[in-house]
């Protein structure tokens, strides 16, 4: 039996803790700082993520035996090395490992070292300037330009011509996104579908989970900002066994396989973010920790004991760790603030329905005296299974239009485009 401190507020959290306490195996679970969701069925505990020495007095007070992490942030700022001399484990990579996100030319050099199929590239530093704006030059277009640090998923620009490229390569360089920009990657534009595979890891093993498709644009048909996620569907169903086997050897396995000769520590979830180009797939993005929305579909789709495969990553004995999944399809709609991804209100009175056909997971939500209110840009998910695509996506709308708050969007058209491969 473990006491479990899970790190998070979103969506992924909600779904992950969800999870965590179908388990026997579960002592007690808390959320730092969780939301209006997770505090139905945990125990949410204020305390700042990014206080390492907070949690640690919280940790040894309540005799926390694991700490998981859902964002990134106090991943690549090393809150694994901080707790690796105590009994307390982090699940989650360290920090070098975690530069496979918190770096994009981290990646992109260790991608190129391992021969991961990726998008042709260099990074530049301000000393480079010279270099980099004749790089640019010759570029072909449209040009994609990326700050190398985490910059709040708004560190990458696509531009489609050379002189607004020039300009906002300066504009980078010359600390657009602060710190994060000190190092700017020059990429080639890839055009296709995208879709992500996730992976623990165990130091010594790997266990792949569910594949999913995420929906990262705020209007339909694609258009428009990218938010953090809009909604997702997990099976995908264009990859098919021959696309799964040139993922897997292409791309999950040398990956993983990289990680092990870099003597990275990594006991944690790896989320690999791919595109499809003329049939092969090449990498996008890594991630050192789970998706969201993905994990709103990829969680409930594991049906084995999720506290096991926790145990497993912690013990690396994921080898013998039988993940099991249930068949079908899960979708799951994002309803977020009007205004959103720009500024929008938070604090607005809200409502969900009693709803037998999909299960909800809050993101922005808190309670406000007894009431729930919004507390977020994407505020809650509804996610739905079905052995048919369009019934599980019909189900996850349903539950959409029934949440209601003042000003609230959600994309109807999460899916549609899928509908197409079946
Ligand atoms: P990233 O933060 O690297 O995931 O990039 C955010 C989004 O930008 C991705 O999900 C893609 O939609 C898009 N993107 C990133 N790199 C490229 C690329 N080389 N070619 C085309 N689109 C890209
Ligand atoms: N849904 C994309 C992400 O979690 O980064």
């Amino acid at each position: 039996m473990y006491t479990i401190l899970l790190l998070g507020s979103g969506g992924r959290e909600h779904a992950i803790a969800h999870a965590i306490v179908q388990s026997p195996k579960c002592e007690k679970l808390y959320v730092a700082p969780g939301n209006a969701g997770t505090q139905e069925i945990a125990f949410n505990v204020l305390l700042d993520i990014g206080d390492f020495d907070q949690i640690a007095k919280f940790c040894e007070q309540y005799h926390i035996d694991w700490i998981i992490v859902g964002p990134e942030q106090p991943l690549v700022d090393g809150i694994y090395n901080y707790f690796e001399h105590s009994k307390i484990k982090v699940i989650g990579p360290s920090q070098a490992a975690a530069q496979l996100e918190g770096s994009k030319s981290f990646a992109k050099a260790f991608m190129a070292e391992f021969n991961i199929p990726t998008a042709s590239y260099k990074a530049f530093t301000l000393d480079e300037i010279d270099q980099g704006k004749e790089y640019i030059k010759s570029h072909t277009l449209p040009i994609v330009l990326k700050a190398d640090g985490l910059a709040a998923g708004k560190g990458v620009l696509i531009l489609e011509d050379h002189e607004a490229a020039i300009s906002a390569f300066e504009e980078m360089l010359n600390g657009k996104f602060g710190k994060a920009s000190g190092t700017v990657v020059v990429e080639q534009f890839l055009t296709g579908v995208e879709f992500s595979v996730f992976v623990a890891l165990d130091g010594e093993h790997y266990c792949i989970l569910p594949e999913a498709k995420d929906y990262k644009r705020i209007g339909e048909g694609d258009t428009g900002l990218n938010t953090g996620g809009m909604g997702a569907v997990s099976p995908v169903p264009f990859v098919d066994k021959i696309l799964w086997n040139d993922v897997k050897e292409n791309i999950i396995l040398p990956s993983v396989s990289g990680i092990k000769s870099r003597n990275l520590d990594y006991k944690g979830f790896l989320f690999i973010g791919l595109i499809l180009v003329e049939g092969k797939p090449y990498v996008i993005e890594y991630n050192c920790r789970m998706g969201d929305p993905e994990t709103e579909v990829v969680f409930p789709r594991i049906t084995s004991d999720v506290v096991e495969l926790f145990e497993a990553i912690v013990n690396s004995t994921l080898l013998t760790y039988q993940l099991m999944q249930r068949d079908g399809f899960t979708a799951t709609v994002f309803s977020v603030s009007g205004g959103y991804p720009g500024s929008y209100q938070k604090g607005l009175p809200m409502q969900i329905p009693k709803y037998d056909d999909g299960h909800y997971y809050h993101a922005g939500t808190k309670k406000h005296d007894s009431s729930l209110v919004t507390n977020g840009g994407r505020v809650i998910a509804c996610t739905a299974h079905s052995s048919e695509m369009q019934n599980a996506i019909t189900k996850a709308l349903k539950g959409a239009e029934l949440v209601s708050f003042e000003g609230k969007y959600y994309r109807k058209d999460i899916g549609k485009d899928l509908l197409n491969y079946l």
